[in-house]
């Protein structure tokens, strides 16, 4: 007689399907950085889920703890070569194995996902712990760990539908209602734990809405991850800002704003008429701020990717600039803002910053931005 067991709990289901959801939603709002607190909302999630997984795994029910799925190798090379020989109703020795590359990869991407945050956006609880240089490794490491952790999901899922051929038995099915039937009478159907459940299910919503209320009940101008304000000079305000936007002393390197100067009387055709003493004072705050400094990742990112005899007398020339907006269809039209109109989609321009979350795209559809 065959017969329904209930062997997934409800923790666990809720487990494996908030995972699935906060890993794709993870997936869709990664690489563009308008997005990155949603991203890292799903990243943060993630993580907790796991979190919680690995407790789950030692107090859950019998099939949600690991004892239940300890394989080792060789028991994995006997079920793929005859699994009929398998007859237990949690997971089976290849899957228990994909579990566990799982678990560990998808803390490898959160883990290097929270070092990225903090070293290359100085954002998030490992803010100021880390430069920018380790953060574009921690960030090759999140991508690529991020793009296994895919490969993996779906040699899983290929592993889920051949299982559930195999057996004729769906087996995401059993994931949703935590049935599977069996021959056998002597199963045990194992205990709900709503409670549990619901309370994980709560936290998430409870959480989500904290993190989200300033997007949702404050003014459209709300930008999430507000960062300390760059140094500031009036002067440079004051002196270069009748002709264009007082471009930051960070988006260019030292030997550029040196020469940018030496050629004051022929600027783009202008002649800035400085005097010695305003000269000098301009100067200095430029070579005391330049894009060495790195107080910004754009800052970094500027004088990193530029070669040692390059001297651009332009920001929108230098090889970041160029990278970031290339995606942009730049066009010769009234309604489109000039590349030099940097106010027109960054809203924090004037501070210098250019962080993700000030972003403001005119007509977003016109101009997907760079992936
Ligand atoms: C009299 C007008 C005038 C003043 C004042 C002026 N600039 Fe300019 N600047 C220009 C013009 C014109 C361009 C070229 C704009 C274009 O290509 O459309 C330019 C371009 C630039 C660029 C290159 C922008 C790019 O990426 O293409 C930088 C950098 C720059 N100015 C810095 C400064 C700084 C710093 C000051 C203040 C000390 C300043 N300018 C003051 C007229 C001025
Ligand atoms: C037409 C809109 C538009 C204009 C004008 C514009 N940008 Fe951008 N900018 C973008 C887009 C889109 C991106 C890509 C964002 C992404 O990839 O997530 C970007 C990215 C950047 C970044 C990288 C931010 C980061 O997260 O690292 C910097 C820095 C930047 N822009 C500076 C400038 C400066 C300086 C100007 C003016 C000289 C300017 N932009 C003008 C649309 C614009």
């Amino acid at each position: 007689m065959i017969s329904p067991v209930r062997i997934w709990d409800l923790p666990t289901r809720f487990f494996h399907w908030l995972l699935v959801t906060h890993f794709t939603l993870a997936w869709l709002t990664a690489g563009d950085s308008r997005y990155l607190d949603f991203h890292v909302f799903f990243g943060y999630g993630f993580l907790g889920l796991l979190l919680f997984r690995l407790l789950w795994g030692v107090i859950g029910s019998h099939y949600a703890r690991f004892s239940s799925f300890c394989y080792s190798y060789s028991a994995v090379i006997k079920f793929l070569t005859t699994p009929s020989s398998f007859s237990n109703l949690g997971h089976t020795p290849a899957g228990s194995w994909a579990i566990w590359a799982l678990l560990f990869l998808g803390f490898l991407v959160s883990g290097s996902g929270l070092l990225t945050l903090g070293a290359l956006n100085q954002l998030g609880p490992l803010e100021g712990y880390f430069n920018f240089a380790q953060g574009d490794l921690f960030h090759w490491v999140h991508t690529s760990t991020a793009w296994s952790l895919l490969g993996l999901v779906i040699l899983h899922l290929s592993g889920v539908i051949l299982a559930s051929r195999i057996h004729r038995e769906s087996l995401i099915w059993a994931m949703i209602t935590g049935f599977k039937n069996t021959t056998c009478l002597n199963e045990q159907s194992v205990p709900q734990h709503p409670l549990i459940a619901y309370s994980l299910l709560l936290f998430i919503l409870i959480s989500a809405g904290g993190y989200f209320q300033g997007r949702l009940f404050q003014n459209p101008n709300y930008q999430p991850f507000p960062s300390p304000p760059l140094p500031q000079l009036s002067l440079w305000q004051s002196e270069c800002e009748d002709c264009h936007l007082a471009y930051h002393p960070t988006l260019l390197p030292q030997r550029s704003w040196q020469q940018i100067f030496a050629e004051q009387h022929n600027h783009f055709e202008e002649d800035l008429s400085l005097d010695e003493d305003t000269l000098q004072q301009l100067k200095q705050f430029a070579f005391q701020y330049p894009a060495e400094s790195n107080l910004t990742k754009t800052a970094w990112k500027t004088h990193s990717t530029l070669s040692s005899s390059q001297i651009p007398l332009r920001i929108t020339q230098t090889p970041y600039w160029r990278e970031q907006h290339q995606t942009i269809a730049w066009k010769q039209d009234s309604n489109f803002p000039a590349k030099l109109d940097c106010v027109a989609c960054h809203q924090d321009a004037e501070s210098g910053r250019f962080t993700a979350a000030a972003m403001r795209l005119p007509t977003a559809t016109d101009f997907p931005p760079s992936r």
